[in-house]
């Protein structure tokens, strides 16, 4: 027995060190020269061999939705890889079906530009543009969010539907040697074309500290977008149910936006999730949308005490809608938040009788 676990052991180790080997060669000695990149019908272009599809259309300013920003554990960078892909590596496989992978889907993030190569886009991602921004405000709406106004550059303009999503590259800083790009919700009304308000809570991740701890008035970002098919639809249904924890507030806040800007008195409720009364915010923006559109705000905190003396729901967003909503079918539902709150919040609207087709979401990832 105990030689057996020393075998396997032993070929564990000579594999991993194999694998090391062969990924150092890759990255220091490979040199796969220059190459040609021909995207949808357009004229091929010459670029350097060797990086990822992904920073090779980004090179191009060509930008394809990289939430994770490259990181594979997001599945949203996938295009069509017509000619010189290679075979699908293990890292793509959990994020493509058997149909993406018949129709040579691949993840950009993950695939090498080694040989000539010919791939299909989606037209509207050549829509998509990078600004070099500048924060005109930075606002602490509670102690772990932030609202921060970007204004585009003299004489751009940026239209977007509400809520879609921008990335912003969060550069290398003091303790971080890496440049990272990440997702952000546009939170800001779609009609207001110069600026762009992102709501950012802080998770001590990179992006997020990034914001946190160095961004101040005055200083240039880089945003690129829009991107995302999470947005507003006039004729999706009669009545809405927005739903949100959190940062998930921004692309409500925009929708309701457009709302506003546009005068549609569609019924509208949003239930927000929250842990205390600490956690709820821009709550003076959301009484000027119950005043002046067909809108309800529903807080439901999952930590009440005494002291807080709040007479609203308790529990989490799910026994909200388990609580009041009626007539499921004529609902349209809108939810952002954690992959965990879209899961529970999608089961209970469709014990409701939402239909599936009637659920809009964006997880946070
Ligand atoms: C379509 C889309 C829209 C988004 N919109 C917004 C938005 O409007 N506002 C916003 O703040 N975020 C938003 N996000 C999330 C955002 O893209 C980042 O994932 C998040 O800010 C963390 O980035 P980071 O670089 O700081 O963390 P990373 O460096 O990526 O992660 C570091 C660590 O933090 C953990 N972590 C990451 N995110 C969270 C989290 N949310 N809660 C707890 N732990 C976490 C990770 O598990 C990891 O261990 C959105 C994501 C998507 C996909
Ligand atoms: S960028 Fe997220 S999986 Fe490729």
């Amino acid at each position: 027995m105990k030689s057996i676990i020393i075998t396997v052991l032993v070929i564990s180790l000579i594999s991993f060190v194999l694998a090391l080997l062969l990924t150092l060669a890759d990255k220091y000695i490979a040199d796969y020269g220059e190459v040609t990149l021909k995207i949808n019908d357009k004229d091929p272009v010459t670029v350097p061999g060797g990086n990822s599809l992904l920073s090779t259309l980004r090179d191009q300013k060509v930008f394809i939705p990289s939430a994770c920003g490259g990181k594979g554990s997001c599945g949203y960078c996938k295009v069509k890889v017509l000619k010189g892909g290679g075979p699908v590596l293990a890292t793509e496989k959990p994020w493509l079906s058997n149909e993406e992978m018949e129709s040579h889907t691949r993840l950009s993030c993950q695939l090498k530009v080694k040989e000539n190569i010919e791939i299909e886009i989606p037209e509207e991602l050549f829509n998509v543009k990078e600004y070099d921004t500048k924060v005109v405000n930075i606002e602490d709406v509670t102690d772990r969010i932030k609202k921060i106004t970007f204004e585009l550059p003299e004489g751009e303009e940026i239209k977007f539907k509400p809520g879609q999503y921008m990335q912003l590259k969060a550069p290398e800083y003091e303790g971080n040697d890496e440049e990272v790009y990440r997702a952000y919700s546009i939170a800001s009304s779609a009609k207001d074309k110069r600026h762009i308000e992102l709501l950012i809570g802080f998770t001590g991740g990179i992006a997020t500290t990034y914001v946190h701890k160095f961004l101040k008035v005055g200083d240039t970002v880089n945003l690129n977008g829009p991107y995302g098919d999470f947005y507003y639809k006039d004729d999706d249904g009669e009545k809405m149910v927005f739903v949100a924890t959190g940062t998930g507030f921004a692309p409500i806040r925009s929708i309701l936006y457009h709302m506003k800007d546009n005068d549609i008195k569609r019924e509208a409720v949003f239930i927000f999730g929250s842990k205390t009364t600490k956690d709820l915010f821009l709550l003076d923006e959301l009484k000027m949308f119950e005043d002046s559109l067909n809108f309800k705000f529903m807080p439901v905190l999952s930590r009440v005490t005494d002291e807080m003396n709040w007479k609203g729901d308790t529990g989490h967003v799910d026994d909200s809608i388990r609580k009041h909503l009626i007539n499921g079918e004529k609902y349209a539902c809108y939810l952002c938040g954690s992959p965990r709150v879209i899961d529970s919040t999608v089961a209970a609207l469709k014990e409701k009788g939402v239909s599936e087709d009637k659920i809009f979401y964006d997880k946070f990832e």
